[in-house]
C-alpha cells in the first residue's frame, strides 16, 4: 500500500515535470518582436565596456595592454606611456570610441591608462565616470562628458592620475 502511494507520487512528479518542460518550450518569450541587425562590420575597438549616454551616443572602450587596435587616433596623435606593457614607445591607435547611433558613425577617443577591470557609472549630468583599472590605471578616475549637439566632436576622456586612495 505504501509502495503504491510512493509510485503514484513519483508518477505525478514526472507528469508535472514533463508538463513544465513542454510548456516552457512552447511559450514564446516576450519581446520576440525585436531583432539584431549588423550596422557596421567593425569600428576597430572591441567593446569590453559599452555605455549608452543621454545623447544617444555609445561610449565603447577596451583594455589598452594588448597592442594596437584597428582604429587610428586622429591627427597623428599617439599615446606614449612608459608604463604601457606592450607598446611603451608609443601606440597611435585608439582604445575607445564614440558611436553615434543616429549617424551610424564612430570616432576615436583617447584613453591613456589601462581600463581593464575598471568600473563605471553615469552621473546625473550624463557624464560617464570610470574608475580603477590595471597596471598604470589601478588608481585612475576617467570621465567622459556628454558631447554637445550639432555634431560636436570635441569632447573626449579626461583622466586623473592616482585619484583613488588605493588600488582598485
Ligand atoms: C582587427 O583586424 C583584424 C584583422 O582584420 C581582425 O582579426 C580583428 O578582429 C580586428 N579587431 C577589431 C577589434 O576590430
Amino acid at each position: 500500500m505504501e509502495l503504491r502511494s510512493v509510485r503514484q507520487s513519483r508518477a505525478r512528479h514526472l507528469a508535472l515535470l514533463l508538463l513544465l518542460t513542454f510548456a516552457g518550450g512552447i511559450a514564446p518569450a516576450s519581446g520576440a518582436d525585436g531583432r539584431w541587425e549588423l550596422l557596421q562590420r567593425s569600428i576597430g575597438v572591441s567593446a569590453m565596456h559599452m555605455q549608452l549616454l543621454h545623447n544617444d551616443r555609445v561610449i565603447i572602450f577596451d583594455r589598452t595592454d594588448f597592442g594596437r587596435s584597428n582604429l587610428s587616433l586622429p591627427g597623428g596623435r599617439c599615446r606614449v606611456n612608459p608604463r604601457e606593457r606592450v607598446l611603451p614607445a608609443g601606440d597611435c591607435t585608439a582604445h575607445s570610441a564614440e558611436y553615434d547611433v543616429a549617424a551610424n558613425a564612430a570616432r576615436p577617443l583617447f584613453v591613456f591608462t589601462d581600463t581593464w577591470c575598471s568600473s563605471g557609472t553615469v552621473a546625473p549630468d550624463g557624464t560617464l565616470v570610470q574608475t580603477g583599472g590595471w597596471n598604470d590605471g589601478y588608481r585612475n578616475a576617467r570621465t567622459m562628458p556628454v558631447c554637445g549637439g550639432g555634431g560636436d566632436e570635441s569632447c573626449d576622456w579626461s583622466e586623473q592620475q592616482d585619484a583613488l586612495a588605493a588600488n582598485r
